[in-house]
């Protein structure tokens, strides 16, 4: 999906970030680009350790570029955002707290005018878009893994941010839960108006959800790839095994290999192996 930097709810233009370490400067990101338009979904893929739960702290404003910006509605991000929604890979639930007043903490951090009986209506409203209605009481280990993960989408969406963050938040699950929460993604999507950007290990993952899929180089990450994906929202998992999206994934997987170190024309005078997943 192309946008000119008027519409572009997320643009990251020329960042470099280097930590700085005992051991000297370690450069992480340089020259990297990304436009994500209102109301898109962006994936963004690449090697272990190439940068990008960097990139997700940049754009929550906890941390700060060295060069370049990032800027979220076109305003230049300099401090912490509370108009975003993180979650990531471990949902870190409060076990103390039950599902309901977990998913409703954002809305007794972020100011608001909301009474307690509509904070705890939105958390009902949540829990129930991911099929997680009568487990409002219980305690987060009661749940199962794919439960804790929903109620964490759900408290990611607590007070409406503008912006989703979602650091691997699948990668821990089993494929067929996994491909629950894609779909649950999917309709959260349908309700919720949210611009997202997901940082993801699983190709297959990036094609069903995305509109547009990000490929990271090696580190110092710049975009080395970017792939818009011309599958509509109303996308079903049979989807993937099309024609079309196998060479998609293959493509994808391709560039992941340059990203890792590996030529592409070695890569394409390789005999062609069907996709099973990354
Ligand atoms: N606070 C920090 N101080 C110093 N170095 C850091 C810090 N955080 C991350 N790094 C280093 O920066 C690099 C990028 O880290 P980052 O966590 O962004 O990678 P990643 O792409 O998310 O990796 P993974 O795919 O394993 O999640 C790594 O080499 C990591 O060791
Ligand atoms: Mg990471």
């Amino acid at each position: 999906m192309s946008s000119t930097p008027s519409d572009a709810l997320i643009r990251i233009s020329n960042v470099k970030h280097a930590y700085r370490t005992d051991a000297g400067p370690l450069p992480v990101l340089d020259g990297f680009n990304v436009e994500v338009p209102q109301g898109a979904f962006t994936a963004v893929v690449g090697p272990s350790g190439c940068g990008k739960s960097t990139l997700t702290r940049l754009i929550a404003g906890l941390l700060f570029p060295d060069e370049g910006d990032v800027i979220l509605h076109g305003e230049k991000v300099t401090s912490p955002r509370n108009t975003v929604g993180m979650a990531f890979q471990n949902p870190v639930l409060l076990e103390w707290r039950t599902i309901l007043d977990n998913v409703c903490l954002p809305l007794e951090i972020v100011p608001n005018d909301l009474s307690r009986k509509q904070k705890h209506d939105r958390g009902y409203e949540l829990l129930a878009m991911v099929g997680l209605q009568g487990f409002e009481d219980k305690k987060p280990s009661e749940l199962s893994g794919g439960m804790r993960q929903r109620a964490s989408l759900c408290r990611a969406l607590a007070h409406r941010p503008d912006v989703l963050i979602l650091d691997e938040p699948f990668g821990a699950l089993d494929a067929f839960t996994r491909e629950d929460l894609w779909q649950i993604m999917h309709e959260l999507r349908h309700n919720e108006a949210f611009t997202c950007l997901l940082i993801t290990h699983d190709l297959r993952e990036s094609v069903f959800l995305a509109d547009q899929v990000v490929v990271m180089s090696g580190r110092p990450a710049k975009t080395q790839y970017v792939l818009d994906v011309p599958f509509g929202r109303d996308r079903v998992l049979d989807d993937l095994y099309t024609p079309e999206a196998t060479q998609m994934l293959l493509d994808l997987r391709h560039q992941i290999q340059v990203a890792q170190g590996r030529p592409l024309e070695e890569l394409e005078h390789e005999p062609e192996a069907p996709e099973s997943g990354s």
